[in-house]
């Protein structure tokens, strides 16, 4: 018998995923969260590659776009950790829909501060500039919109410039968020999702 392009492993990740959602009843696996957060941003450090001017900048859009209320710890579920602003999250954002399959995709909001393992130490300013612009990441990867990229792509080259040269600047936190989960994974790590239902009718 043949299955055409799909390969085994495919096969095996849908038949598991068609188990898991068998009798499945997401009443049992969410709760109503109503998270409530006002985030600080914080203080970056001197760098010589960026003016204070440019640095400032940075910080006031950063809390403008609300970049931590995704990229802090806890932000998401309405208890952020203030010793973790814009380190990363260990509860990540579901993007394919967990009520109708008990194993949605998840990715987890990365680690903005510049430590070198589990940041972005390792990124320079085109770097974020071309996230944030287009999504692409530094190994050419498209991120998922969920990191709102697109409401991003008009943001001035000034405005990047020194959204980046405050991240760059912002004091390295160490701290590794959770891997990424395919559709059909089961995600060992806790998420949220916002969804968008339109009714049939
Ligand atoms: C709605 C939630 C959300 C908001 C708001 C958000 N992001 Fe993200 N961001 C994410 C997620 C989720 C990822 C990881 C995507 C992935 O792994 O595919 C990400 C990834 C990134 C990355 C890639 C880092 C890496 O190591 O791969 C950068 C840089 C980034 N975001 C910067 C920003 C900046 C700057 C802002 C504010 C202007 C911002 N993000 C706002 C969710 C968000």
């Amino acid at each position: 018998m043949s299955f055409g392009r799909l390969s085994l492993t495919g096969l095996v990740s849908i038949l598991t995923a068609c188990a898991a959602t068998e009798n499945y009843n997401p009443l049992e696996d969410y709760e109503q969260l109503t998270p409530v957060t006002r985030l600080e941003t914080p203080v970056a450090r001197a760098n010589s590659q960026f003016s204070e001017e440019e640095v400032n900048r940075g910080r006031y859009l950063v809390g403008l776009l609300g970049c931590g209320s995704c990229h802090t710890n806890g932000a998401l579920v309405g208890t952020p950790d203030n010793s973790q602003l814009l380190a990363g999250s260990d509860t990540g954002i579901a993007y394919s829909n967990p009520l109708a399959n008990r194993n949605p995709g998840v990715v987890y909001p990365s680690n903005l501060t510049p430590d070198m393992d589990t940041g972005i130490g390792s990124w320079d300013v085109d770097d974020i500039i071309r996230m944030l612009q287009t999504g692409v990441d530094r190994h050419s990867g498209q991120t998922l919109p969920v990191m709102p990229w697109p409401s991003y792509a008009n943001i001035s080259a000034e405005d990047s410039r020194a959204i980046a040269g405050y991240l760059l600047s912002l004091p390295p936190v160490r701290h590794d968020v959770p891997e990424n989960v395919r559709p059909g994974q089961r995600a060992t790590a806790p998420f949220v999702h916002f969804g968008v239902y339109q009714s049939r009718e």
